[in-house]
């Protein structure tokens, strides 16, 4: 197959990417899970060096989520231990790169020592704008909108905000990240074709972009992949396709 190339005036702002298949890599090879989730870390450092070659402004990672504590102790705690690790070792190139950390999830349910991994980073590279690397830990999207909800009442009982001006901005005000912008494209490895609690309420109009690819295995060309297919899509946001033409953005 040719291989082409992306058009440099129509790459998606904000990519966001539900890194899934670390395990059956793993189990496919006969090794342990563990070690296909650090074979997966390789591959944020690639994604995100690659994203940033390409101009994708904001890179948001599912990197574990709300359902994952659930799994056994032993991946949990090595799946802990590979994200301080990340932090640390990566922490000076994406600093140097002008990409500035950010984290979305229940943050506080991370053991300590994550938290302060996670704090360092994003404390670090907090006046760098050249790029978004955002962290989706300890995350679910139903979480994500119920603690909103559970902060404007706040709000409201205080009497710093009224009900009556709540609307999709407002709302959106209450989320984990309200400089977030929704995501242009989202993209799943691994073979499943779900949602998993991801960024509900921010992939509203976002483009899917699906891959039988491991997340072990995923490349610099699966990302290009994925914004071609993008940028062969037609976003309509519920217009009809002669209204997007005509209004030629
Ligand atoms: C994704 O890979 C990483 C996390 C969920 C932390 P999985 O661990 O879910 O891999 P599979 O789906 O079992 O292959
Ligand atoms: C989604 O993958 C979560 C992350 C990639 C962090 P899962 O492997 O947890 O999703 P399900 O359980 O297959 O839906
Ligand atoms: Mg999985």
């Amino acid at each position: 197959m040719e291989e082409s190339l992306p058009n440099r005036d129509r790459i998606p702002a904000h990519v966001a990417i539900i890194m899934d298949g670390n395990g059956r890599w793993a189990e496919s090879r006969g090794i342990s899970r563990l070690r296909g989730h650090r074979a997966g870390l390789q591959r944020v450092r690639d994604v995100l060096r690659a994203s940033n070659d390409l101009g994708i402004q904001y890179l948001t990672l599912y990197a574990f989520s709300l359902e994952n504590w659930n799994r056994p102790k032993t991946e949990v705690d090595g799946l802990m231990s590979l994200l301080i690790e990340y932090m640390e070792r990566e922490l000076n190139e994406v600093d140097r790169n002008g990409i500035r950390v950010r984290a979305i999830g229940r943050l506080d349910r991370l053991p300590g020592r994550v938290q302060k991994a996670v704090e360092n980073a994003i404390e670090r590279t907090r006046e760098n704008s050249e790029m978004t690397l955002t962290f989706a830990l300890s995350y679910g999207g139903r979480a994500e909108i119920v603690d909103a909800a559970r902060k404007m009442v706040l709000d409201a009982e205080r009497g710093t905000l009224l009900p009556k001006s709540i609307d999709e901005k407002t709302f959106r005000d209450y989320l984990y990240d309200p400089t977030l912008p929704d995501p242009d494209l989202l993209i799943r490895t691994g073979a499943e074709v779900r949602v998993s609690n991801f960024l509900l309420w921010q992939i509203a109009y976002a483009e899917i972009h699906n891959t039988n690819v491991m997340w072990p295995d995923f490349q610099k060309q699966n990302l290009v992949d994925a914004i071609l297919d993008y940028q062969g899509r037609e976003r309509r946001f519920g217009m009809t396709g002669s209204q997007v033409r005509e209004g030629g953005s």
